[in-house]
Order: structure tokens, then C-alpha cells, then sequence
């Protein structure tokens, strides 16, 4: 490559098509893994006999060979499985929907298991005609396909007082995007015919927790859905089947999952999950609450601790970037500490309130690198790092930790999730 290296240059159009040539090549490949048996010019088994039949009356699953791509959790976080969370495998995906059964999991109460001809979702509180729907219901009404990220507030929250979990699974893995369909819940709220001093609605899940938030009645008449298919098929149960609450942009604790209950009112309930938790706790002793926005945010996927670099040379950086506030604008990568920043490639659909998949290409001459990302939102906010927020939020919080995330590239190829001063 005729192109600078490392650190100091952006790849150019030229030098990115010589990398790609060279990087097809037999001869720029290191040692071949695998069974000499399996490669060319030898014919492996897999073509010499027929494969298993169509099959029927089954549900899909992944290649044997990808049985490492799953949810993982990290032991120590929670006291019981049914009061916690496992983590999107973000290392091992690419583009920007999230497949179903990798999407991360959080209940407070483990997954109900709700009977869908015994669903309903209760409307009722400061409207004219309170309403109960059905599933069959919500189905007959006129609905909407929309693709957004949902992102746990806890998200990166074990980074606040230094970097602490290897793998950006684990580090960034409470978020995914999908493509829900449901019924604009304005839709419903105007069924019932909302009051004129209604302010707020309270929704409530079905599960043993009953969790329930408050929500700005502004927001429901916004763009918050009721769902009840994800990637084109039903909810999953433990994402809510068969209803969920999507409310795009916003933290994941209000997208209430088995959602059967809506009651508006002239104020917040303050319920639990809206006082003790799911508060921003400040240096001087007050808490932030109601902070509902997921600030931009994003990460270098790969290289990252579990995907580490196998070779030197043409290298992908690939990542994802997402705002609650609106659409992603730029995403800028470093390589040194956030010394320089380069615009980074953004090759996905860029949506409102979703992920955007980031690349940045680069000749890696095998010496040790800082990795990080930034996200610039159409507001014209630019994601901070993680001491700038530290001076404004200090480290009390657990919630809403969206500094730029540092990963070591060393010579070896591995990766390390640190910090930079
Ligand atoms: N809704 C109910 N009813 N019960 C819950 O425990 N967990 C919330 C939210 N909705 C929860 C819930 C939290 S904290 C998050 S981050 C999201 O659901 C997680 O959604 P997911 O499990 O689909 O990823
Ligand atoms: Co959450």
C-alpha cells in the first residue's frame, strides 16, 4: 500500500481497493488454519455427500459452528436469574438489526408467561371511555413497522469509576435494534378520548414485578408504540409476548414489557423504578430523575477485547452509534487516544432513534493502538468522554454512561478495554 500507515493516515479510495486486493489473496493470509484434508485442491466431505434434508416444521438456528455467538451475564452483577440481565454478543454482529435471540435480556421479575387469548391492556384513568383491548384487537387497528434501538439506562454503568469489563459485550451489551410493529399509542389514547388536564400515563407490565413507569403524556402522543411483533414475528417472551411498550429514544426500564395496563394521570406515580432507581445520584447529594433521553453513544465493536486483531495489515474497524435524540450524523474514530479523530465510514440505513453501523478501514502496521469512537447527533451534540462527564455527573451514578469507550490494540492483536487520562 502506497497509502501512510498506522496511526498517521487516512486510507484513501486507491489505497482501500489495493488493501482489498491484497487482502484476497492466498499469500497475504497467515498460516492456514483448518484441515489441510478440507482445502483446496481437495475435496472436503462436505461436497462428496448430500447434505440433511429441508427442515420441516422446525424453527431455524445458527451454524454449529457459531454456538459462541449468545447472551452471556456476568456472574457477579446479580443475586437471581430472574432478577437480571444477559448481554447482546455485539462483537460477533454486524449491520444494525439485532437477531431476536441474541437481543439482551433484563426482567426484574423473570419472563411472564402470558396466555395471548387471555391478554389484555386495560385503558383507563383521567379519559372519557376507559377500554380494554384484546390482542385480536390491537391486530384490527392500523399499524405501523419501525426500526429503533432500545438501550437499558445501566448500559456501560460498571465503567463509571474506571474500566472494568473486558469485552464490549459486556461493556456496551445492554442494547439492541429491531424493527417492531404495533399501534401508535396515540391511536389508543384517542380511542379513549384523554382528558384535558391529563399530563401523564402510568404503564404497567404483567410480570410479578407489576413494573410500571411513568411517562409524559407529550411522548405518548408522540411516537411511542404498542407492539407485538419484533423482526416480523411475535415478541419473543422475554421481550414482552405478547405486548410491549416501545418508547424510541428513551430508556430501556419505560419499553414495559407484557404491558397490560395504562392509566392516565395529572402527575408522575414516582413508583419505584422512578425514585430509587433509574436516578442519576450527583456528587453534591441530589439526584437527576425522569432522565428519560439516551444521550449519543457508540463503540467500536471490532477489534474489541473478544474479537481480537489476527492480523496485521488491511484492517475493519467496525462499530455502532445510536441517539435518542434523533439521527446519527458523523461518527469519528481515533486510533490514538482521541488525539486525532478521522470520519468514519457509515454504511447502514441512518434512522431516527436507531443504530448506525460504523467502518473504518486502515493499514495496521502491528504497533500498539488506541482505539475509540464518537458519536455527533443531528443536534449537533457530540458524544463526551468519560472524564468530561465525570466532572458534570461525578461517579455516583450507575445510569446513563455514554463516554467515549477506549480500547487497547497491542501488538499482539488482543485487545483491552482502559482509559485514557
Ligand atoms: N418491563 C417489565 N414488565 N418488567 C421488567 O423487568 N425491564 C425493563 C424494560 N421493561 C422490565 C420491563 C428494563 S430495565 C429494560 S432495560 C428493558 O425492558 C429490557 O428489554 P429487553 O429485555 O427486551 O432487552
Ligand atoms: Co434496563
Amino acid at each position: 500500500m502506497s497509502e501512510p500507515k498506522g496511526t498517521k493516515g487516512k486510507t484513501s479510495r486507491r489505497g482501500f481497493l489495493a488493501a482489498v486486493a491484497a487482502a484476497g489473496t492466498a499469500s497475504a493470509a497467515p498460516a492456514l488454519a483448518g484441515n489441510p484434508k478440507n482445502l483446496p485442491p481437495n475435496v472436503p466431505d462436505w461436497s462428496r455427500t448430500l447434505g440433511d434434508g429441508v427442515a420441516v416444521r422446525a424453527y431455524g438456528s445458527p451454524s454449529k459452528f457459531e454456538k459462541n455467538v449468545i447472551r452471556r451475564d456476568v456472574e457477579w452483577l446479580t443475586a437471581t436469574r430472574e432478577s437480571s440481565v444477559s448481554f447482546t454478543p455485539l462483537h460477533a454482529l454486524d449491520g444494525i438489526i439485532t437477531p431476536s435471540g441474541l437481543c439482551f435480556e433484563r426482567h426484574h421479575a423473570g419472563i411472564a408467561e402470558v396466555d395471548p387469548d387471555d391478554y389484555r391492556l386495560m385503558l383507563h384513568g383521567l379519559v372519557d371511555k376507559p377500554l380494554i383491548f384484546t390482542l385480536e384487537d390491537l391486530k384490527r387497528l392500523p399499524r405501523v413497522n419501525r426500526i429503533y434501538f432500545l438501550e437499558c439506562a445501566a448500559n456501560s454503568g460498571m465503567e463509571w469509576r474506571g474500566s472494568q469489563l473486558n469485552g464490549c459485550q459486556y461493556t456496551h451489551g445492554m442494547v439492541h435494534c429491531v424493527e417492531y410493529t404495533g399501534v401508535p399509542l396515540k391511536l389508543l389514547l384517542e380511542q379513549a378520548g384523554v382528558k384535558a388536564n391529563a399530563k401523564w400515563i402510568l404503564a404497567e407490565g404483567a410480570d410479578a414485578a407489576g413494573m410500571d413507569r411513568s411517562i409524559p403524556l407529550s411522548k405518548a402522543l408522540d411516537d411511542c408504540l404498542v407492539a407485538y411483533r419484533m423482526n416480523g414475528e411475535m415478541l419473543r417472551p422475554e421481550q414482552g409476548y405478547p405486548v410491549r411498550l416501545v418508547v424510541p429514544g428513551w430508556e430501556g426500564n419505560v419499553w414495559v414489557k407484557w404491558l397490560r395496563r395504562i392509566k392516565v394521570g395529572d402527575q408522575p406515580w414516582f413508583t419505584r423504578e422512578e425514585t430509587s432507581k433509574y436516578t442519576d445520584l450527583l456528587e453534591n447529594g441530589k439526584a437527576r430523575r425522569f432522565t428519560f433521553v439516551m444521550d449519543a453513544k457508540s463503540v467500536i465493536t471490532s477489534p474489541s477485547p473478544q474479537a481480537p486483531c489476527r492480523q496485521k495489515g488491511f484492517t475493519v474497524i467496525s462499530g455502532l452509534a445510536w441517539s435518542g435524540r434523533g439521527k446519527i450524523k458523523r461518527v469519528d474514530v481515533s486510533l490514538d487516544g482521541g488525539r486525532n479523530w478521522r470520519t468514519a465510514r457509515i454504511d447502514s440505513i441512518v434512522l431516527d432513534k436507531a443504530c448506525v453501523r460504523f467502518y473504518y478501514e486502515f493499514d495496521w502496521n502491528g504497533e500498539a493502538l488506541l482505539l475509540q469512537s464518537r458519536a455527533i447527533d443531528e443536534t449537533g451534540y457530540v458524544q463526551p468522554s468519560k472524564d468530561d462527564l465525570r466532572k458534570i455527573r461525578g461517579v455516583n451514578s450507575i445510569y446513563h454512561n455514554n463516554g467515549i469507550q477506549t480500547w487497547s490494540l497491542k501488538p499482539d492483536g488482543e485487545v483491552e478495554n482502559v482509559e485514557v487520562g
